[in-house]
């Protein structure tokens, strides 16, 4: 029951808070700074950067490569000693060669999730970057912690524990998400911690457990404090500010968005997502779309029969289009209005300290 800073490759953050990377283009360099500046650790999503540019279509690997260097160092060069780190997708294609890129680059660590990344710290050796993943069962993040601790003896950072509330695509099969199958966020956190403990206990090291999907305010993020949390996990409610990289239209979206505008959309990924109800989830319910193009940029994706391509429709919401695919969390109908991220930060350490500290106490 106590909020206390988090340490991430061995620089401490204020507030623990993470800023949840989400793409295409909605946490980039100008999220990351004010996160940054906020006291809260900042994530890049690396879901294809270069969707602007020219030659995306031709060269995707490349172009995103060029543009994740350039939002790195924007926010390098203003913000050299905060916490920023890049989300990758073990769902995608080239994922080896992103990594070995993002090694290379001035991040504190890689998370990766969408996936199981069994070799993410064999593309870290010799870098000062960190890796670190995201899960959604404690059974997952058994798996892992097994598997890098004898092919690497390599500890993540930390781990994100995904509830069934987050954005984007779930780590829940459709079929559990309908019939209601899936665990809290709350137990996925108290599990995860007691599988963490046999190799906090061997490698005599913290591993931090940052629970994320649906912490909209204080009060949850205290809730997940209470069950073991080091911290928490935030997107959605990063979208609707004046710093988010998004385009207006998006966020506009999010602050419309009511309850019943949240709805469940399958991904090419193969795995359920969460989006706003609009003209292109209206549409899949009646069939597939039409696919403009491809970049090969899933390594599930069967490009054949698909319901829409996730790089056309996610890169088209996110520069402006309001047909295009709005991923969201499921809490995003709380929000109403557009702030400024230090605002919504301040506002949230407040309320969860306040609701700490009514229950036991708070340093
Ligand atoms: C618009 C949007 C895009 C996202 N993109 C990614 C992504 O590229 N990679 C990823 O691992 N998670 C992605 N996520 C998941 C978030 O990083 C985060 O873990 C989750 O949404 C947290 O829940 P919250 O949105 O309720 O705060 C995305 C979420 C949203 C809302």
């Amino acid at each position: 029951m106590i909020l206390q800073p988090l340490v991430i490759n061995n620089k401490v953050v204020k507030f623990p808070i993470i800023q949840g990377g989400m793409g295409i283009r909605i946490s980039l360099s100008k999220l990351a700074n004010a996160c940054m500046n906020s006291g809260i650790v900042a994530t890049i999503s690396a879901a294809q950067v270069g969707f602007l540019k020219k030659n995306f279509r031709n060269d995707p690997l490349g172009e995103n490569k060029i543009e994740l260097k350039k939002e790195i160092d924007k926010i390098r060069a203003v913000n050299k000693n905060g916490v920023l780190g890049v989300n990758l997708m073990y769902a995608i294609n080239d994922y080896d060669k992103y990594a070995t890129f993002l090694a290379t680059q001035d991040i504190d660590f890689i998370v990766s999730g969408a996936g199981l990344p069994v070799d993410l710290p064999g593309y870290l050796v010799g870098s000062n970057v960190k890796g670190a993943f995201i899960i959604s069962s404690a059974r997952a993040a058994k798996l892992l912690l097994k598997s890098w601790d004898r092919s690497y003896q390599y500890m993540p950072a930390f781990i994100v524990c995904e509830g069934p509330l987050a954005g984007g695509h779930l780590g829940f099969s459709k079929e559990d998400m309908e019939s209601g199958n899936v665990d809290s966020l709350e137990i996925i956190v108290e599990e995860t911690k007691k599988v963490v403990k046999e190799y906090e206990d061997k490698y005599n090291i913290e591993i931090p457990i940052i629970a994320g999907g649906g912490v909209h305010d204080g009060v949850d993020m205290a809730r997940m404090i209470q069950v073991g949390a080091s911290g928490v996990q935030i997107s959605t409610r990063f979208i609707a500010t004046h710093e988010c990289d998004a385009s207006d239209a998006y966020k506009q979206m999010i602050i419309d968005a009511k309850e019943d505008d949240i709805v469940r959309v399958a991904s090419p990924a193969g795995l359920p997502g969460r989006a706003v109800r609009n003209f292109l989830t209206r549409s899949l319910e009646k069939g597939n779309m039409k696919v403009s193009y491809c970049v090969n940029c899933l390594k599930s994706c069967k490009k054949i029969g698909i319901p829409y391509c996730i790089t056309e429709q996610l890169g088209n919401s996110s520069s402006g289009d309001k047909n295009g695919l709005i991923f969201t969390g499921a809490k995003a109908y709380l929000i109403n209005k557009i702030d400024y991220v230090e605002n919504v930060v301040q506002e949230i350490i407040r309320d969860c300290k306040k609701e700490l500290s009514a229950v036991g106490g708070i340093k």
